[in-house]
């Protein structure tokens, strides 16, 4: 390599800066313009080569390269950065093409949620008595034998077991419940001595065929309230309130008698046909009537296995079911649909 001069450093200059802006148009992409950077611009870059010869310059012909040198740089940034804003700028229209949004297409809607029927009405039963001073027990859907039957007042091999045959599990005497009554005992061991005015609402199973009036699974809200000359008017007046409320003022209302092991005397409740107002029509089978839930004055058995002294106290229950009620009320003709999860059905009824 011979002696290098002056207009020799400028003439490196001027053609890496053609050669440069020549190439960065060639630049399509962020990437290929870091590339670019790196070899011209970079710290191994080819400007960085033409002044590592700047050294072997007589001093005084250093300041015109230097200076050149310096233009060609900013020049070449600038002209990075301009070619670097125009490519995000077409990066961002072909994703924003890509993606297709037609942003004057009206909005998809949400579909919200709502609560189920049973829900619903467990929530309309809760809001009924507890204006009426009920407070809400929870009790186990897993039961005994005792809890279930034996406290109720059904010893073994008691002939009224037949309409509450249930699953039974492998540890003895353990079992799905068949109704909310054992929570009647729970209630009054909790409170006995002291009165006790509870609703016990939750699932219970039965053992038995499902049709479009039995499901296995179902819910029963029951209500029980144990103190000092608590009469049979008490579960008259607490149940006529109830149905007024539940199913609109001035509802007819029949008291039959039946039988509960674990009431005394039983009575089976009805209310005028909510569809036909008594006259009689299909949802009442003629009748005019509708079952709307089971009753009685709590059993002295019953009281003395709640820890009561039924010489001193008295008191009654009642147990309904929510489904039946939400049946009643929307028109449903089939208790299955309830459980079988068919978003049509959730969405059209409640
Ligand atoms: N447990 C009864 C049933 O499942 C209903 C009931 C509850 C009756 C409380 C009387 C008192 O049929």
């Amino acid at each position: 390599m011979g002696n290098i001069v002056q207009q020799d450093l400028l003439q490196q200059l001027e053609q890496l800066r053609q050669e440069a802006e020549a190439a960065l148009t060639q630049a399509n992409s962020t990437e290929a313009t870091r590339t670019w950077h790196s070899e011209y611009l970079g710290r191994k870059g080819r400007l960085t080569g033409i002044l590592r010869n700047l050294g072997s310059l007589p001093g005084e012909e250093r300041p015109l390269v230097g200076k050149v040198a310096n233009e060609v740089k900013t020049e070449l940034e600038n002209a990075l950065q301009e070619r670097q804003t125009a490519i995000a700028q077409a990066e961002l229209e072909a994703a924003r093409s890509a993606e297709n949004i037609d942003v004057t297409l009206p909005g998809r809607p949400q579909t919200l949620g709502k609560l189920h029927p049973t829900t619903v009405t467990l929530r309309e039963i809760y809001a009924i008595f507890t204006a009426m001073g009920f407070q809400i027990f929870n009790s186990p859907e897993v039961e005994t034998d005792e809890y279930n039957f034996q406290l109720l007042n059904m010893p073994p091999g008691h002939p009224a077991r037949d309409m509450w045959d249930t699953f039974y599990t492998d540890s003895p005497d353990l079992l799905l419940r068949t109704h909310t009554s054992p929570g009647q005992i729970h209630a009054m061991l909790a409170y006995a001595p002291e009165p006790v005015r509870v609703i016990l609402p939750g699932k219970v199973y039965r053992y038995e065929q499902v049709t479009a009036r039995s499901e296995s699974m179902f819910y029963q809200v029951e209500g029980i309230a144990v103190g000092r000359n608590i009469t049979f008017s008490d579960l008259k007046g607490v149940l006529t309130n109830f149905a007024n409320q539940m199913y609109g003022e001035g509802r007819q209302m029949r008291f039959r008698k039946s039988y509960f092991p674990f009431t005394e005397p039983s009575v089976e409740v009805d209310i005028d046909c909510v569809l036909c107002g008594g006259k009689g029509c299909p949802i009442c089978k003629y009748t005019g009537w509708l079952e709307i839930l089971g009753a009685g004055m709590v059993h002295p058995v019953v009281l003395l296995h709640g820890g009561y002294d039924p010489v001193e106290f008295s008191g009654f229950a009642f147990g309904m079911g929510p489904e039946r009620i939400a049946l009643l009320k929307y028109g449903i003709d089939d208790i299955r649909y309830f459980y079988s999860n068919d978003v049509r059905f959730l969405e059209r009824v409640g």
